[in-house]
């Protein structure tokens, strides 16, 4: 291992959780989440094993888009607390061995931000210059808007100033102009208060879209969001030597590259790898491991300063943006028929447990894929216990519902009454008496326990995430070979059968040392030698997933 950077590069082999204060825990009995209740819960997550925490918006906001429509960069919303409250989260946290980031949005604001309210005033207000306005009328942008069901245009037209405003999302997020210095000061000091109360970095939301100017006036030479990108960067490390900025880009792989910075500290350290996601559904869906094993002969290789944070789900629709029309389609048949399962033309809006239909041996599968591969795993809150969605609640919300503590009412989210809960929980098969977190931590056959016994084998072996991937050759279709290898020798094959049907599967790993072994680091560390040539067959089930590290006679015994 690289013994000085695995300190500073502390995200390259941590576990990140991802969770909203309104719907995690709610400690003051008033129906929301808050962040008091989060911090009561610190001691499950420490439990469970996760090293960050990664909040979702809780900064005041006009209530419009879940928390990501800002009013004030530098304050708690009322309902989830104060800031003494957050920092005594953080500190809790740490205490735990886990770090906090927070969800950051330099894109947009609310219109109800004070900068917006004022800058639509006039022309010549202080604060126009921070929102990117144009006076003659758009073009048609019908085809671009991220949300189509609310929206027909990247532009609003403002009666007031009789000008109109750019807004990649609603209309009632107007973009910042990232372009004007002092909107840079502002996201600067913004970023610079946090860390100063002690969270570790930020997950950077919608950041192509900061890029993306689309036609607004003035010269578009005079600035280079890239090289702006690696101002925050810049400043952020200064501020604090090993942040990390988790970017969300949902583009092409080969476009990914300029967003993600080096040794020289130009970009984003961590990148979701969005693609790897939806070709893994495209997998599933096929009972094929080919789609998901050329993402990742085609996933970048990247500088060991970076990394890709590797998702099964995460708080939005599940994107299936950037699968063919015919591919989708195909995901949609598996896991998403009905219409009301379906968002924007391009996405499910259900969790992967009622994807699968309860199929606990294909969910197992699928996690121990997740962490197993090159990169940082990111969990959904609710996932370690096999969460599922609620429909009735709409749109992108629906895998947006209350936590589930126990079997007890609110599913021991609340002890509101129901109708005051943030969300409705779901009922039925996914309902809070059969899926709940205080059954599954007292039950060692559980999904909370398999999830658990996953994060520390990933913790166990920090090299996974230092490592690159490689698709080993072997006859089915339905399975995936990979090896993680890491510059000092380490090696572990990944096995994973997406089909239902067993398999003995042929693998040959011709570079390893003789003698040397395959250790299942999943089950019973039993021991598997290598023939002279590094060749083996393993017996892997109905959608079975093996972890085998290499073990050279040199090394010591795994413990
Ligand atoms: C991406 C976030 O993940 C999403 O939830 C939000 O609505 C948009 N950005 C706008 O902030």
């Amino acid at each position: 291992m690289r013994k000085i950077e695995t300190g500073d590069l502390w995200w390259k082999n941590a576990v990140f959780y991802c969770a909203d204060v309104e719907t995690f825990y709610d400690w003051n009995g008033d129906g929301c989440g808050d962040i008091r209740g989060m911090t009561e819960r610190i001691e499950y997550l420490a439990d469970l094993g996760i090293t960050c925490l990664w909040l979702m918006p809780f900064y005041p906001t006009s209530r419009r888009d879940d928390g990501y429509d800002i009013t004030d960069f530098f304050g708690v919303e009322t309902r989830l607390g104060t800031l003494g409250d957050f920092v005594e989260l953080v500190r809790t946290a740490r205490s735990n061995g886990i770090r906090v980031i927070i969800d950051f949005v330099m894109n947009h604001t609310s219109d109800a931000h004070p900068w917006f309210k004022s800058a639509r005033r006039s022309v010549d207000d202080p604060y126009r210059d921070y929102y990117v306005w144009t006076d003659t009328e758009p073009p048609d942008t019908s085809a671009d808007v991220v949300f189509p069901d609310q929206e027909d245009s990247l532009w609003e037209h403002d009666p007031k100033t009789g000008q109109w405003y750019l807004h990649h999302f609603y209309k009632h997020q107007p973009d910042l102009n990232i372009a004007n210095p002092a909107v840079q000061e502002e996201i600067s000091r913004t970023l610079g208060f946090w860390l100063q109360l002690g969270i570790s970095g930020f997950r950077v939301d919608a950041v192509p879209f900061l890029f993306a100017r689309d036609g607004a006036p003035g010269d578009p030479g005079a600035f280079d969001p890239y090289e702006y990108l690696g101002d925050v960067r810049n400043f952020v490390t200064r501020r604090l030597g090993d942040a990390v900025l988790l970017g969300e880009v949902n583009v092409e792989y080969e476009d990914q590259k300029s967003f993600f910075g080096g040794p020289d500290g130009d970009g984003l350290n961590m990148q979701f790898d969005f693609i790897g996601m939806q070709r893994m559904y495209l997998s599933l869906a096929r009972g094929d491991a080919g789609p998901l094993a050329d993402a990742l002969r085609e996933r970048p290789a990247l500088d060991i300063t970076s990394q890709w944070a590797t998702f099964v789900r995460n708080h939005d629709e599940l994107t299936l943006d950037k699968l063919s029309d015919a591919e989708r389609q195909e995901v949609f048949d598996a896991f998403g028929p009905d219409s009301e399962m379906q968002l924007y033309g391009r996405g499910l809006r259900r969790r992967l447990p009622a994807m699968l239909g309860g199929d606990e041996r294909r969910m197992r599968m699928v996690y121990s894929l997740a962490f197993s591969l090159p990169g940082t795993p990111v969990l959904f809150y609710g996932e370690e216990i096999g969460m599922a969605e609620n429909l009735d609640i709409a749109g992108r919300l629906s895998v947006r519902s209350p936590m589930q503590w126990t079997a007890g009412a609110n599913g021991g989210f609340s002890t509101a009454p129901a109708r005051r809960l943030t969300r409705p929980l779901p009922a039925g098969l996914y309902g809070p008496e059969r899926v709940n977190a205080a059954d599954q931590r007292h039950d060692h056959q559980s999904f909370w326990w398999f999830i658990r016994d996953l994060i520390y084998t990933y913790r166990q072996q920090p090299e996974i995430g230092w490592s690159t991937p490689e698709i080993l050759d072997q006859p089915h279709a339905a399975v995936l070979a990979h090896v993680c290898r890491e510059p000092s020798g380490w090696a572990m094959v990944g096995l994973h059968n997406f089909g239902a049907e067993g398999r003995l599967v042929p693998l040959e790993l011709p570079d390893v040392a003789p003698g040397s072994v395959l250790v299942d680091l999943l089950d019973g560390r039993g021991e598997f030698p290598l023939d002279d040539r590094g060749r083996i067959e393993m017996q892997l089930d109905a959608y079975g997933y093996r972890w085998l590290r290499v073990l050279r006679p040199d090394e010591p015994p795994i413990i």
